[in-house]
């Protein structure tokens, strides 16, 4: 299960990329907004919740440029989330990150590209190895 959540800046681009997702076989956990005024800390703590619980394996957050989102999403424990915009970074978060919930900037992004990379995202496994030692570095700072 994916959470997604937007605020009312990424309402379209999240229609959109819940359509896309779904077609492709995932299944998505619509936590809104589906128009009215949303604060975008709020819907950050909502989604990354569901992550942080073990409810749902990843998250999707959607605002104007994916900014505000992602510094909200990242002051929670066990959330790295990164802001993407193009393919190569979204694959190596993954990768070398193990990101488990992405930004997104519907003042940013068209529907096609925050598709495909929202489909990249949830496709690509962490490498593991040594970047396992550089997650738990991340960590040991969230801890102190
Ligand atoms: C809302 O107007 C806008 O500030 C928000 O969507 C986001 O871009 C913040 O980072």
């Amino acid at each position: 299960m994916i959470a997604i959540g937007c605020d009312h800046a990424g309402v379209e681009l999240k229609k959109a990329v819940i359509a896309y997702l779904t077609e492709k076989g995932f299944e998505m956990k619509d936590m809104g907004t589906d128009g009215e005024p949303c604060d975008y800390p709020n819907m950050a703590e909502t989604v990354c919740g569901l992550v942080t619980s073990g409810e749902c394996e990843k998250g999707i957050l959607i605002c104007g440029t994916g900014i505000g989102m992602s510094m909200a999403a990242n002051k929670i424990k066990g959330i790295r989330a990164a802001l993407c915009s193009d393919a190569f970074s979204t694959k190596y978060t993954r990768l070398h990150n193990d990101a488990n919930v992405m930004c997104m900037g519907a003042r940013v992004l068209g529907p096609g590209l925050a598709s495909e990379l929202a489909e990249i995202f949830l496709t690509t496994g962490f490498e593991g190895g040594r970047h396992q030692r550089r997650i738990d570095l991340i960590t040991a700072l969230e801890n102190k």
